[in-house]
């Protein structure tokens, strides 16, 4: 049964992978086992959030995209802040649909990922990074079929670009001691909510323990 359970779980992947999916499905999930969760989102709900949604679409008077890179780094300081580091501190479950290995992967296209790193490396390392690796034509389908107005990152030759990078940067944090989960995003929904309650159960206690 559920009991208070601080854990702190972000999801990953390419832009239509189905991040945003199975992070309701995975709090759904949980508070259903009787946990308490927290689910958010980056860029967030916050003012430097909505600052980054604007430039990401290019409106007028939205801040040049070659502030991005800061402009994250501060939107995710926010986020722990207002968000995540009050949750975990309530005996929470945390889940952020992307969080620091976004901006590896996004960011390191504009700037070396060196520096990318410098400026998330302060940030709370997640218990559970859970990558959503895709292949690009089946995450291109799958936002082309949402029909909504495509963000920057949505087209062919960036998305091809950011999955490389996403590549990079997952083995990059892997190197520096990120547990990270790799699932094959390509899988029935079905199946990918399976393998991450897989990747989570074992991070549950057990109902000895609890
Ligand atoms: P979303 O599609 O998940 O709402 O995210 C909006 C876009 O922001 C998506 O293309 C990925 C991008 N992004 C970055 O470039 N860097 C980051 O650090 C994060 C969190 C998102």
């Amino acid at each position: 049964m559920g009991s208070s359970v601080s854990l702190f779980i972000a999801l990953e992947g390419l832009d239509g992978s189905g991040t945003t999916t199975q992070s309701a499905r995975l709090a759904a999930w949980l508070r259903n086992l009787g946990h308490t969760v927290h689910t958010s989102c980056e860029p967030s709900e916050g003012p430097v959030g909505q600052l980054i949604r604007a430039s990401l679409r290019q409106k007028p008077g939205s801040p040049d995209r070659s502030t991005l890179p800061w402009l994250f780094s501060a939107d995710r300081a926010d986020h722990l802040y207002r968000d995540i580091e009050p949750a975990l501190a309530a005996g929470t479950i945390a889940i952020t649909d992307r969080y620091a290995p976004s901006s590896l992967a996004y960011q390191s296209m504009e700037i070396p990922m060196d520096q990318v790193y410098v400026l998330n490396a302060t940030f709370r390392v997640p218990d559970l990074v859970l990558f959503h690796e895709l292949d690009v034509d089946v995450a291109l389908s799958r936002i082309g079929s949402r029909g909504e107005a495509r963000e920057i990152f949505e087209h062919r030759s960036q998305l091809a670009r950011v999955a490389k990078h996403y590549r990079e940067a997952m083995a990059y944090l892997d190197a520096r001691g990120w547990p990270i989960t790799t699932l094959d995003a390509s899988l029935p929904i079905e199946d990918v909510t399976l393998a991450i309650q897989a990747a989570v159960t074992a991070l549950l206690p057990t109902s000895s323990e609890a």
